[in-house]
């Protein structure tokens, strides 16, 4: 059975990669009539490993089997993409020892305030209790993400893909085409996403595009309806699939895929005592992919119940 995100893989692929169709991975039989397997995307690289975020974190996704490679995407002063979650460099960076005096009247620091050259001098913190201690590694443009990604699957035989998401294009003008033009020199599959749907809709491409969640009302059937016109997927929140399962099928029947977010095996949703449990709990309401902070953990309890998808390879080699 063809899956929404197979679908999504081969729009991608008319636009970027002509060749990848034939190398793609046969989707396994469907569970249940549902979605054949579940794609894992590395959230902010293997992010429970290594600072989100990093070419490091990105490397070690990579390196675990995930599908999917994901940067947050925000622009610098002079323009330049990076991968960060927040427009803001505090939570992430040592940026208030380097540069003291550059906060604003709120107190926090802007990456729009910085120059690219500027951020190169910053170490990326690790934000969440309990994870990687040391602070070894720096902010990278987005086209550092792209090689990595390009490369390893030149050096791997691998056709993993990459999956930006816009952060905040409201308030950063020429976000959108700023990503385009990055992936414009890559020959990677390609899913872009952002929560701003206004954004989403209104960006010039043929890439497929995936619609994420914040309200309930978004995946009433009105809703889901208005983004099936200009996306593949929804990403959706794994608190709103636990909660009312019966979206994931309202998304389905509008050929949108569903990717939940985000699984951590250090941070649990309400109710769960296992991250077993969640990735069960995903797999029986029938998403799609999901993004995870863990993606070894993901990948491995998927396969306990015979529903890892497979990496696609290069040049119609057989999936490992
Ligand atoms: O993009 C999916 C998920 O990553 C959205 O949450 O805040 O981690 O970007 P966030
Ligand atoms: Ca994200």
């Amino acid at each position: 059975m063809t899956t929404p995100l197979r679908i999504a893989l081969a729009a991608a692929t008319v636009v970027l990669a002509p060749a990848f169709t034939a190398g793609q991975t046969a989707a396994p039989a469907a569970r249940d009539g549902r979605s054949a397997c579940l794609e894992v995307i590395a959230h902010r690289g293997a992010s429970g490993y290594l600072p989100e975020h990093t070419l490091p974190a990105y490397a070690l996704g990579y390196g675990q089997g995930a599908g999917w490679i994901e940067p947050d995407v925000v622009l610098t002063a002079d323009r330049v993409a990076i991968a960060l979650h927040d427009v803001t460099l505090d939570r992430t960076t040592d940026v208030a020892e380097r540069y003291p005096d550059r906060a604003r009247e709120d107190g926090r620091y802007y990456a729009a305030d910085f120059t690219f050259a500027e951020l190169e001098r910053l170490r990326v913190v690790e934000s969440r209790p309990g994870r990687f201690p040391h602070t070894t590694f720096r902010v990278p443009r987005l086209t550092e993400v792209l090689d990595l990604v390009e490369g390893l699957n030149r050096t791997t035989g691998r056709r993993a893909g990459v999956y930006p998401e816009l952060k905040s294009p409201d308030i950063q003008p020429g976000l959108g085409d700023a990503v385009l033009d990055a992936l414009a020199g890559y020959d990677l599959p390609v899913l872009i996403q952002s929560f701003d749907a206004n954004a989403l809709a209104a960006l010039v491409t043929d890439l497929p595009r995936v619609q994420l969640i914040t309200s309930p009302a978004q995946l009433e059937p009105a809703g889901l309806d208005a983004i099936a016109g200009y996306a593949v997927a929804i990403g959706a929140p794994t608190i709103l699939i636990y909660r009312d399962p019966a979206i994931v099928a309202r998304a389905h029947e509008r050929d949108l895929a569903v990717h939940a977010y985000t699984l951590r095996a250090d941070q649990l949703a309400p109710g769960f005592d296992s991250l077993a449990a969640e990735v069960e709990a995903l797999l029986a309401a029938g998403v799609d992919a999901v993004f995870t902070d863990h993606p070894d953990q993901v990948l491995a309890l998927a396969a306990a119940h015979g529903a890892a998808c497979s990496p696609a390879s290069e040049a119609g080699a057989e999936p490992r």
